[in-house]
């Protein structure tokens, strides 16, 4: 396996505990980490909410909280995983709640034949991809994978990185997306210049790279970990098969991140935006979410 997948699976293998913890809806306030994956988990339970007996594929299902949440709604799941500690995690989980953990697998998203056993018992009615697309090689291979294991007329739920929240941010991210993005084929005065100019007004020390995990594994910051623009996502749905119908916001940012637990405090900082997770299509989140969903829907 490539290296840069290798090091995606040990950043993972280290954070089974920090995704069970996002979803105990007892430590929303408290978890040291914001618990974007609960908001982001809420808005697609509430999608579901009306539509009976669904049968639920999740691609990338982590240690299996999303999942168990979803069959406790009556729906059908399935789930795979490639890392080997959110595969076990998840079978366990399974296990506990009277589940059955084969219905969990170890499966690559990138590779439709890892996963294709999971369609053997029907097509999906719906197939949820969270936090993995940042990490793959090629979007649209996987988008085509999951399109693949979807009945027509089935949805997806595939969330990104927004690319647009470094206008926001005023920090590494933005110096970086305008140099290397917004001027990439710009003039050489243009960019000397741009760059004069950034230097100071944002901060580019901020915030510290996330170079390794508490544990010593690689930590975000060293692993394949892409932002996409939303205003590309309808043509890349488009182009794996889908009908692009809308897309979620989540995790919000009521002031500049660099702010948080400075100037404002961060119980006071959570508090704003959790108010503003309420509603995920709250067209400010294009700047103040550092991710959002899309859902489209299987042509
Ligand atoms: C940000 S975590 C989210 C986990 C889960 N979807 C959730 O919402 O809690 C991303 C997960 O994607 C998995 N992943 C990354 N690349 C993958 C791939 N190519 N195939 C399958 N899983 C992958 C990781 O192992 C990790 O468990």
């Amino acid at each position: 396996m490539p290296e840069k997948t290798d090091s995606v699976r040990e950043h993972y293998g280290d954070l089974v505990q920090n995704y069970t913890d996002a979803y105990d809806t007892g430590k929303l306030r408290n978890v040291p980490i914001y618990p974007a994956a609960h908001f982001r988990l809420q808005n697609f339970l509430k999608t579901l909410q009306g539509e009976p007996n669904q049968r639920v594929l999740d691609g990338g299902c982590g240690e299996g909280s999303p999942l168990l949440a979803v069959a406790n709604q009556g729906h059908e799941v399935r789930g795979f995983d490639f890392t080997d500690e959110m595969v076990e995690s998840a079978k366990r989980r399974f296990t506990k709640n009277g589940l059955d953990p084969e219905w969990i697998i170890q499966a690559s998203i990138e590779e439709y034949d890892t996963f294709a056993s999971l369609t053997e018992d029907g097509l999906f009615d719906t197939a949820i991809c969270f936090g993995v697309l940042p990490h793959v090689n090629s979007e649209l291979t996987c988008l085509q994978n999951l399109h693949k294991a979807l009945r027509k007329g089935g949805k997806v739920h595939v969330s990104f990185r927004n690319e647009l929240f470094n206008m926001f941010t005023f920090n590494r991210f933005t110096y970086d997306y305008i140099m290397d993005t917004l001027f990439a084929d710009a003039p050489s005065e243009i960019t000397e210049t741009a760059a004069e100019f950034l230097e100071d007004r944002v901060e580019r020390n901020i915030p510290p790279l996330r170079i390794s995990t508490e544990r010593g594994k690689p930590g975000y910051d060293a692993i394949k970990a892409k932002m996409h623009n939303p205003l590309d996502m309808p043509g890349l749905f488009e182009q794996a098969g889908f009908r692009f119908n809308r897309i979620f916001w989540y995790h919000f940012h009521p002031i500049f991140p660099m702010l948080e637990g400075k100037k404002i405090d961060k119980s006071q900082f959570r508090e704003a935006a959790f108010e503003l997770e309420k509603n995920p299509f709250d067209s400010r989140g294009a700047f103040l979410c550092s991710a959002f969903v899309v859902e489209a829907t299987a042509e």
